[in-house]
């Protein structure tokens, strides 16, 4: 059967950036940066993004679209000892991240209905609780599940199905036409009405005015490392699969930096909603900016419905911005866990020929019961357990090898395979875009991931994540990541049906 393709490379782009732009560019982009020194945060992330999210992003292009496979495939195209690696990654991303990542987008959505009534009235955290549960304690009330994070899920996984069942033009290129422009039409009403707040200038002062101390601390390197990663879709597999759809002749370079700078632009962007509203928040209690908030996690679901209410509006006003806000998050969310549920469909469908509606069937029915783990009581500190491992072990292992696989053996591999060298580098030209990137993605990617995933690594066998209960860390943490690892290597064990 033929390959789908995208209807066009604009179609493209903006079903890259719907995977990109997600969550992870509000809700986790603004307490990464409220918690590494407001402006501090912003030079690594800049950083970050143009020396490891440009040139892997490239490389992702490349191979998905080079090898017109999914990552499992693209991986085994190199060489089938490779192939766990692209199996590893969809199978993590499905089977544990998204899990959670879908829990958040049902807590959005249920703060989108009580924003008709400003429902969690003056106490968004009495409104968080009731729908995360009140224990911190990972093993207390494992069975009770809220219902109305259940209600959430269901909604959102019927849409992931739906949207994924309609294929790569109809159905998901097709919904990012309109989410994304839709985004960012609301973002900059939202940014335009925040920005006009009284005390927004302080806010914005504590955004956006570099603390150049903090820049010693390498915490702050290593969070925007990992915050690349996770905002970028980089190790998921899923820009892999998405290039796969590409025409021949597509402008992978030019789609890479689009795609690349345009999540580090909507962040940017974004951002300046999220503080000008602290501001007005800490203008209202007079406080600092940095006080306001007392847990960053929370951000998004304490403070910022806090300051909403507290906002000098009418009702009325305030309703609408409260909508504008968690809608803007719902359908971010939305075209993120999309993605992946076409990264994992597309592996299954090159791997085992399983056709594309029972796969994305199967995968929204098993995806819907793993996640109702997350959305029992104790699933706020397991998500951020598992939020934890998979961020720094898994997606960096995955980068790091995409790296050395195409870097190093792939080229190896083709060279022996060919007798003429023009051949070789007919071959290895996508993977070969000028002397810098060559540099980047083969020395400077590898040895700041091996870095990352060695500190990560010394500090984790050291000491016991989060002050949890070892038994949690090494279930949750240490045990999803060789569970996931087992079941990448039993997958890719298994025969090819068709050729690679
Ligand atoms: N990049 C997304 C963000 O910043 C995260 C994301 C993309 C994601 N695809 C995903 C999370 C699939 C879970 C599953 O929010």
């Amino acid at each position: 059967m033929e390959r789908e393709k995208w209807g066009t490379n604009i179609g493209f782009i903006l079903a890259a950036l719907g995977s990109a732009i997600g969550l992870g560019n509000i809700w986790r982009y603004s307490y990464m940066v409220y918690e590494n020194g407001g402006g501090a945060f912003l030079i690594p992330y800049w950083i970050a993004t143009l020396v490891l999210g440009v040139p892997l992003m490239i490389l992702e292009f490349s191979m998905g679209h080079r090898f017109k496979a999914s990552a499992p495939k693209a991986f085994a195209s190199v060489s089938r000892r490779w192939e766990w690696v692209g199996w590893w990654a969809v199978i993590f991303v499905m089977y544990g991240i998204v899990l959670y990542y879908i829990v958040i987008i049902s807590w959005v959505f249920n703060y989108l209905i009580a924003s008709f009534n400003l429902g969690w009235g003056g106490e968004p955290v009495n409104f968080l609780k009731q729908l995360v549960g009140a224990d911190l304690d990972p093993w207390k009330t494992v069975f009770m599940v809220r219902p109305l994070t259940i209600l959430g899920l269901a909604l959102i996984w019927f849409l992931n199905w739906f949207i994924v069942y309609r294929g790569v033009e109809k159905g998901i290129e097709f919904a990012n036409k309109i989410i994304i422009p839709l985004l960012v039409v609301l973002t900059l009403v939202l940014v335009v009405w925040s920005v006009n707040l009284p005390g927004a200038k302080e806010g914005l002062k504590f955004y956006l005015k570099p603390d150049w101390s903090r820049l010693k601390d390498l915490g702050v390197w290593i969070a925007a490392a990992t915050q690349i990663f996770f905002s970028l879709s980089l190790g998921f597999g899923i820009m892999i699969a998405y290039a796969s759809y590409l025409p021949e002749d597509a402008p992978l370079i030019t789609n890479a930096f689009a795609t690349s700078l345009g999540n580090g632009l909507y962040s940017f962007i974004a951002g300046f909603a999220v503080f000008s509203t602290l501001g007005y928040m800490a203008f209202k209690q007079g406080v600092p900016v940095p006080e306001v908030v007392e847990q960053g996690f929370g951000l998004a679901f304490v403070a910022y419905p806090k300051a909403i209410s507290l906002l000098p509006f009418p009702h009325i006003a305030k309703v609408l911005f409260a909508l504008l806000f968690f809608f803007i998050l719902f359908i971010a969310g939305l075209s993120s866990s999309i993605s992946i549920i076409e990264a994992f469909t597309s592996a299954l469908m090159d791997k085992f020929k399983i056709p594309r509606k029972t796969s994305v069937t199967a995968l929204a029915v098993t995806g819907f019961v793993g996640s109702l783990v997350f959305a029992t009581r104790p699933g706020f500190a397991w998500m951020d357990i598992v939020d934890h491992f998979l961020n720094n072990y898994g997606l960096a292992v995955v980068a790091l090898l995409e790296a050395i696989v195409v870097g190093y053996i792939f080229k190896i591999v083709i060279m022996l395979k060919l007798k003429d060298s023009r051949d070789y580098f007919r071959l290895v030209e996508e993977f070969h875009i000028g002397t810098i990137w060559d540099f980047l993605y083969t020395l400077l990617v590898p040895a700041v991931m091996a870095y990352l995933v060695f500190s990560s690594l010394t500090r984790d066998v050291t000491s016991v994540y989060g002050n949890y209960p070892l038994p949690a860390v090494l279930i949750l943490g240490w045990g999803w990541v060789i569970a996931t690892l087992i079941a990448a290597f039993v997958v890719s064990s298994r025969p090819w049906k068709g050729k690679i």
